[in-house]
């Protein structure tokens, strides 16, 4: 087979190197893919950006693609599986109907309400006023969440009310009355967070090995929210129960709440989570597709043919399948280039890639291309170190040993990938 994976990030890598590893698959072609998916046997990138639907339609037919991964989840809200499935082409990933649950928080908030699926009280604001007053009568620690797809980047968690009203004031202080974009304001929830993926069919879920992301910038979970530093899996928080739970409260309820609705949920589905030390868990957001990081240490470990899954989800046969796991744990470190999460200049060249080949380790790539045999970054997380261990120490371990050789001037990454399943 042909395949057709959508992205050019660290988990667009992870997925082209896993789908090409199975036996069926020929060829995986990435659009627009990066410098590790271009050095990776069995796969070519195509220069095609991730938006561009028209496009990516066009490529699919001429190159005679027979099933296309959709990695991020921007040409999910904009719908290009319906434009696949209205031209008879097979495509994994939710209709643009199911992708508003990561593409409004305010859609994802009452669908939540709806169906009694638990998540923080919230209401939904297009004007600063009657905002304001909310956020003076609530009090902080209290968390602004702008509407629309925002890369990780559009949440403020305000411990002072200053923040708040310093949040409320840049989103919605400059437009008119009432033509403001919704902002979310929801009470603030205390617990380890963890991501709980699964794989849909649209009414059975195969849940995927839980994962832990880090989304502050800085050691000791400090300093701004990025689209994530580093990951591992599983995440010790996700105990059997906890597991079961998730199932039960969150996970079928939503197949259930959105094949009611009339959008059934085909694809990877990603609910991050807030779970208590007394076991009470709380949905902080959808996601509509795999995390980045968090994909990386998970197909590490996955040891099923993800097509042989991802086929079965398109048949709806997911209730046949397992997944089976490589016991190790997997830890995942980002090195992100200076500047990130805010603006960054592309273009530094990066060296020990090679020195850095360690067994039981990978290194995918995100925001980096080639040119004439050099790596050079052209993004804000260049790369994901990953590697195996015997337990969580020792895998975080060898994942900072694989990343020791590497450099490119301005790249950073935090030295605590891990830290809370390490503490446990
Ligand atoms: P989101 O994009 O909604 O997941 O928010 C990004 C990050 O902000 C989350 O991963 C949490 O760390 C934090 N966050 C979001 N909502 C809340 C909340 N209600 N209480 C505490 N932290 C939150
Ligand atoms: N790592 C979080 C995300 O992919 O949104």
């Amino acid at each position: 087979m042909k395949l057709l994976v959508i992205g050019g990030g660290g988990r667009e890598h992870a997925l082209a190197w896993k789908l090409q590893s199975s036996p069926r698959v020929r060829e995986v072609l990435v659009a627009p893919g990066n410098a590790g998916t271009a050095a990776e046997p069995g796969v070519r990138n195509v220069a095609v950006a991730v938006d561009d639907l028209d496009a990516l339609l066009a490529l699919a037919q001429s190159e005679a693609i027979d099933l296309t991964v959709v990695g991020p989840e921007v040409p999910l809200v904009l719908g290009i599986v319906d434009r696949f499935e209205a031209a008879g082409l097979r495509i994994f990933g939710p209709r643009r109907a199911a992708a508003q649950l990561e593409g409004s928080k305010a859609y994802a908030k009452a669908f939540l309400a709806r169906h009694q699926i638990p998540t923080a009280g919230y209401a939904v604001f297009t004007e600063l006023a009657p905002a304001l007053a909310h956020v003076r009568q609530l009090g902080a620690p209290i968390v602004i969440k702008a509407d629309g797809l925002k890369a990780g980047k559009g949440v403020v968690v305000a411990m002072q009310l200053a923040e708040a009203e310093a949040a409320l004031l840049e989103l919605l202080g400059s437009t008119p009355t009432g033509a403001g974009a919704p902002v979310v304001i929801e009470r603030f929830l205390e617990g380890e967070e963890a991501s709980y993926i699964v794989l849909c069919d649209g009414q059975h879920a195969l849940p995927m090995a839980s994962s832990q992301d880090h989304k502050r910038r800085d050691a000791g979970d400090l300093g701004p929210n990025t689209g994530g530093m580093g990951a591992y899996s599983p995440a010790p928080v996700v105990s059997a129960e906890i597991d079961q739970r998730v199932m039960a409260t969150v996970i079928l309820p939503t197949l259930a709440g959105m094949a009611a609705d009339g959008a059934p949920f085909r694809g990877f589905l990603y609910a991050g989570l807030m779970i208590r030390g007394d076991g009470d868990l709380q949905v902080l957001e959808f996601n509509v597709r795999l995390g980045d990081p968090e994909a990386q240490p998970i197909l590490l470990r996955l040891r099923s043919d993800l097509l042989e899954l991802i086929e079965a989800a398109l048949a709806g046969q997911l209730d046949r399948v397992n997944a089976h796991w490589d016991p190790r744990p997997a830890v995942a470190v980002v090195i992100a280039a200076a500047g990130y999460p805010g603006a960054v200049h592309g273009g530094e060249v990066v060296c020990g890639l090679d020195a850095a080949a360690l067994p039981d380790s990978k290194i995918f790539h995100g925001a980096t291309r080639s040119e004439h045999n050099q790596v050079l970054t052209s993004g804000g997380r260049v790369l994901t170190v990953c590697a195996l261990g015997a337990d969580i120490g020792a895998a975080r371990n060898r994942a900072y040993q694989a990343l020791a050789p590497i450099h490119f001037a301005g790249g950073f990454y935090r030295s605590d990938i891990a830290h809370l399943a390490l503490r446990r």
